[in-house]
């Protein structure tokens, strides 16, 4: 591996992409290239003060070997076709689609809950799978209460932003009139819930490794631009009271604690790096029950953030092992 490793960005004209970007422009690195369909390769994009060519994401451009690290931001098909070649060449892939996220054996990383986890790719195909926007902050205020006090019970709602749909909804609601909002369930049904309420509630069981946990959620779509937001609500296995639980969550990791009449909002989610959690309180209808309510960005620690924090724990370990 190189001092500066070569990186490809595939799906680096959407949302998650330009924020990859971005990201990468703010950490220093400077072998960067971009990929994207058929649509936009040949097109220019911004890249910190200087711009990229968009290269069209085949297989035969991603399988030559000379990329370190490829960070994938496209729909899940088109990562189940590109993934296992990039692999094969030999470089780390990080995978923000589902395509790999619940399948045994790939590792599902949150760095702050189960960075180990990621290592364990390097034995084998160096892919990792990035979770769901929503699973990422939630696993983050889960795994310390955990920690402390075992988790009985999840309840979760969430108030999901249009950009978590992609950077065509992102323009749809820019140029929409405001009496055309709305709430949107838009994900897919599976029996009497969605998909995205079933991924959350598996990937929280295989990033906590708590298989049995019973976790239910509500998922909703607002019209917010940017900024996933969570109302959860806990069962504990032991007593925490409300002070106890907030000083727990001070010193979590990537966790940022506002106390009222502070709240976290998507607002001020928006181009945090941390995940913003405030309203922890007593719930009253549960025995060793708390309540509270957390906001964070879904495309930098949902998604361009996370992603890029499990790819330098990888980096790391190549790099250690050499
Ligand atoms: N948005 C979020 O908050 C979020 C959070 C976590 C995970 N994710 C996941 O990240 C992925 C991308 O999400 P997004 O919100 O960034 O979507 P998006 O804004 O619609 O962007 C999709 C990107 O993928 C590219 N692409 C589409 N089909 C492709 C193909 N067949 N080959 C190569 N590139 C292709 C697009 O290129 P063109 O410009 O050429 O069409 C574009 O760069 C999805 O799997 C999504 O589930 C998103």
């Amino acid at each position: 591996m190189h001092a500066q490793p070569k990186i490809g960005v595939v799906g680096a004209t959407g949302a998650v992409g330009t924020v990859t970007l971005g990201l990468l422009a703010e950490r220093g690195y400077d072998h960067v290239r971009a990929f994207a369909s058929g649509r936009s390769a040949g097109s220019r994009i911004p890249f910190g003060t200087d711009e990229l060519l968009v290269e069209e994401a085949t297989p035969e451009a991603l399988g030559v070997g000379d990329v370190d690290l490829f960070l994938f931001s496209v729909g899940t098909s088109a990562s189940r076709e590109l993934v296992p070649v990039a692999s094969a060449a030999g470089a780390i892939c990080i995978d923000k689609s589902s395509a790999y996220r619940l399948v045994d054996g790939y590792p599902l990383v949150v760095p702050e809950v189960n960075g180990g986890r990621a290592l364990e790719s390097l034995e084998r195909d160096r892919i990792v799978a990035n979770p769901n926007c929503c699973t990422i902050p939630l696993t983050c205020v889960l795994k310390p209460l955990h920690d402390e006090a075992g988790l009985g019970r999840v309840r979760v709602s969430t108030y999901q932003s249009v950009s978590g749909a992609g950077a065509q909804r992102m323009d749809t609601l820019a140029h929409e009139a405001p009496a055309d909002h709305d709430l949107v369930m838009d994900w897919t049904w599976e029996g009497d819930e969605s998909d995205e309420e079933a991924k959350l509630r598996a990937e929280t069981r295989k990033i906590l490794e708590l298989p049995d946990l019973p976790i239910s959620a509500t998922c909703v779509r607002v019209p917010v631009m940017i900024g996933h937001s969570e109302a959860v609500w806990l069962e504990l296995e032991r007593p925490l009271t409300v002070d106890e639980a907030t000083e727990i969550l001070r010193n979590a990791p990537s966790v940022r604690v506002l106390d009222l009449p502070s709240f976290p909002t998507p607002a001020a989610a928006a181009g945090a790096d941390e995940v913003l959690v405030g309203r922890i309180r007593r719930d009253t209808a549960a025995e060793n029950g708390i309540a509270l309510y957390l906001s964070s960005d879904n495309l930098r620690k949902g998604a361009a953030l996370n992603a890029i924090q499990i790819a330098e724990l990888l980096l790391e370990g190549v790099a250690a092992a050499r």
